[in-house]
This record gives C-alpha cells, sequence and structure tokens, in this order.
C-alpha cells in the first residue's frame, strides 16, 4: 500500500453524502465517517497519505485529522490483517474472563497482540470499553460484535473464520440480547391480581 491516498471517484460521492448532513460551516463533523470511508477504501488502515487527503477535503489542518484518527481505536495507522480480533480487556470484561479470552486467541492465531499473522489474515488487539459491557466478555471482528465468549468459543470462532466462514456473532451462550445470565431472574413466580372494587360514582362512603 503506499502512502498516496485519493478516494475513487465512488467513494469521493459517498464522502460528498456525508459531508452534505452538517449544516454550512460544520463540514469538519464529517472527519469521522470520511476516515472511516478512507479505512475501508484502504484495506483496513489509514495511510498518512489519506490524512492529508481528508485534511484537505475538509479544509482542516492535518494534525486535527490525525488527533481523532489516533483516539479512536477503530481507526490503524499500519496495514492490519483482513480479520481485526480486537479483544475487549477493560474491567467488566477483564472480571469475565478476558484474559483467558486473549490467551486462547494468543494460542490459536500464534501471534501476540498488535501482531498480524505470518498469511495477513488476522491481527489481535486489545481494545477499550466496547460499549456492550452487560454481555462481557466481548470481541470484535471486523463489523461484528462476539458477546458473551470464552476460551472455547474464542477458539471455535477463530477456526471458524480460518475455514472461510462466517460465524454467528451476538451471544455465544445463547442469551437474548441482553436478558440475565442464565434466564429470568425476577417475576418468576404467580402472580396473583387482586380485584379492586369500584365504588360507585356519586355514593359516599358510609
Ligand atoms: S468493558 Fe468490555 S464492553 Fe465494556
Amino acid at each position: 500500500m503506499s502512502e498516496h491516498f485519493e478516494f475513487t471517484a465512488e467513494n469521493m460521492e459517498k464522502a460528498k453524502a456525508f459531508i452534505a448532513r452538517y449544516p454550512e460551516g460544520r463540514q469538519r463533523s464529517a472527519v469521522m465517517p470520511l476516515l472511516d470511508l478512507a479505512q475501508r477504501q484502504n484495506g483496513g488502515w489509514l495511510p498518512d497519505g489519506a490524512v492529508d487527503s481528508i485534511a484537505e477535503i475538509l479544509g482542516m489542518a492535518p494534525i486535527r485529522v490525525l488527533e481523532v484518527a489516533t483516539f479512536y481505536s477503530m481507526y490503524k495507522l499500519s496495514p492490519v490483517g483482513k480479520h481485526q480480533i480486537n479483544v475487549c480487556t477493560t474491567t467488566p470484561c477483564w472480571l469475565r474472563g478476558s484474559d483467558e479470552v486473549v490467551h486462547a486467541c494468543k494460542k490459536s492465531l500464534g501471534i501476540g497482540v498488535g501482531e498480524t499473522t505470518v498469511d495477513g489474515k488476522f491481527t489481535l488487539a486489545e481494545v477499550e470499553c466496547a460499549g456492550a459491557c452487560v454481555n462481557a466478555p466481548v470481541v470484535e471482528i471486523d463489523d461484528e460484535y462476539y458477546e458473551d465468549v470464552d476460551a472455547e468459543s474464542m477458539a471455535r470462532i477463530i477456526e471458524a473464520l480460518k475455514r472461510g466462514e462466517k460465524p454467528a456473532s451476538g451471544s455465544q451462550t445463547g442469551r437474548q440480547t441482553s436478558a440475565p445470565d442464565g434466564g429470568p431472574q425476577t417475576l418468576t413466580g404467580d402472580v396473583t391480581v387482586k380485584s379492586v372494587k369500584k365504588s360507585k360514582p356519586g355514593k359516599a362512603k358510609e
């Protein structure tokens, strides 16, 4: 990949559509979707040229664009594998076993955190809270979230990806959305609703 970057004609149209969503004078607010668009065009990472190009399009100093690109872990500034495995290791995920998940990734992929497999298929990273703590531990792979992951399910997911399959995302334990782990915890017994006699209007109580 070259450091030079230019949006394709198709993506330039998409970029213009993103910019048009913001009011006059606020076009710089499109910096995040434009970085994402550039990253997708460039195989998952942002060369310096993309930062410069976006800065020019939005009339920003390149350092301002770079500040955004370096703040969010979703933007990558160096080449990555075809699949990016981002394991959340912030406290809720850590308390629920993210150390074992990271270990399973290292074992299945034969690489460490921050590394890419020699075949260029996988990059492993640790990230901060992915915003889905209720189903911790959480692993983001490409554009999908895998939740309630443990060492066994993580290894299974990686093996499926190696075979070129797309494993089912979401909870790996069958939890429904963010329902309590292990099923309902409240209102599990019979609920008796007592009928309430309504007094007739206008009739004073004796
Ligand atoms: S701490 Fe892992 S998703 Fe929030």
